[in-house]
């Protein structure tokens, strides 16, 4: 029986480059507190409470959690549990490029190790199919064909209904373009580092997306927690930087950086609302950002989020502001 009747009504959807798949603008990853180490209800309620509100978009990679994989487990009970009625109106995602077992096929962008590690993600997520795979990064040593070849064959498997590539420059997202269109399944999406605190995607990439086709979801948002209010006086316990697997290290939080956030967070109060708000809502503003995949340690940090996609847009005198901020030496 259903018992979730996601708000489609106040969410707005994305087109995902040329594609007819269209994204949620703000999806949800499960990198970080979602694994084994964390607390299983909090991501469970978290996980609800964004289907909830119109989040059909979930992310994940083979590696997610700690220890890895842990993330696609707890997702996978979940899909057996709660979400069980509601897989048609899901997007579930996964990728396969970093080191996920021992020997030479547990890492990179060969045939060998996407595919098997496709497989292991299905069965983690108890799942006939994703809506999304991904090779999570480039690999040097690897035929850039032979990993599309990979990508291409896990869609006509029906393991995967679309494919998509992570962290591949502007010139590597033409040269996959042009493999999977000559094999004749288009790469739909590039899911790229994008914030305001690394804006270069900005000057290239985007207009070659945009030009391809090819949609683009923008990760790390907030950069790790960065672009908020929470560093400004030190290391707060639990948080990304203070926990020992976070992927945020302390001497990542450079003072240079800081200075910038607390410009930004002036900026975000005068418009009335905190950074978090306002570092996805910039994201928000280029139609080509097909969506803006959060990371939410709790029910108020996503619904703090979740505000972000009804918010105005920014002046131009805010930009100019904001850009500013950038073009100062701190
Ligand atoms: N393709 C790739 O290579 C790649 C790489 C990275 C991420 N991703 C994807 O992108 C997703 C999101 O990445 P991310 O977790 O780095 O995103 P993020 O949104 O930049 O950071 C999320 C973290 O920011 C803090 N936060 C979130 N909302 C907040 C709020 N309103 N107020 C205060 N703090 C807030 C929380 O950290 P605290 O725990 O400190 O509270 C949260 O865990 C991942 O889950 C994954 O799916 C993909």
């Amino acid at each position: 029986m259903k018992k979730i009747s996601p708000d489609y009504n106040n969410m707005e959807y994305r087109r995902t480059g040329r594609s007819g798949l269209r994204l949620p603008a703000l999806s949800l990853g499960l990198w970080h507190n979602f694994g084994a180490t964390d607390d299983y209800n909090t991501g469970r309620e978290v996980i609800l409470k964004a289907f909830q509100s119109g989040i059909t978009h979930f992310d994940l990679a083979n590696n997610y959690g700690t220890p890895p994989g842990s993330a696609e487990e707890n997702f996978g009970r979940m899909i057996g549990g709660d979400l069980a009625s509601y897989r048609d109106e899901l997007i579930i995602s996964t990728k396969a490029g970093y080191r996920m077992w021992d020997g030479p096929y547990g890492d990179g962008g060969s045939r060998k190790y996407l595919l098997s590690s496709l497989d292991q993600s299905l069965r983690r997520m108890k799942l006939e199919y994703v809506d999304i795979f991904y090779s999570h990064r480039p690999d040097d040593e690897t035929p850039m064909e032979e990993t599309m070849m990979a990508l291409d064959q896990a869609v006509r498997q029906g393991k995967a209904l679309y494919a998509g590539i992570s962290n591949y420059t502007d010139k590597q997202t033409r040269k996959a373009a042009g493999i999977m269109q000559n094999l004749g399944t288009p790469l739909i999406v590039n899911q790229i580092r994008y914030s305001m605190l690394d804006r270069r995607a900005e000057s290239g990439l985007l207009d070659t997306l945009e030009e391809l086709g090819t949609g683009c979801i923008a990760f790390s948002p907030l950069d790790q927690g960065l672009l908020t209010a929470k560093y400004l006086d030190g290391i707060p316990e639990g948080s990304r930087a203070g926990r020992p697997d976070g992927f945020l290290q302390p001497s990542q939080i450079s003072r240079e950086k800081l200075n910038i956030v607390r410009e930004l967070n002036k900026i975000a109060a005068k418009r009335g609302q905190s950074l978090a708000r306002m570092a996805v809502a910039w994201l928000l503003k280029d139609s080509r950002v097909s969506s803006v995949l959060i990371g939410a340690r709790s029910i108020s940090q996503l619904e703090e989020n979740l505000q972000s996609f009804s918010d105005p847009g920014f002046t131009d005198n805010e930009v100019k502001e904001i850009n500013q901020i950038f073009e100062t030496k701190y």
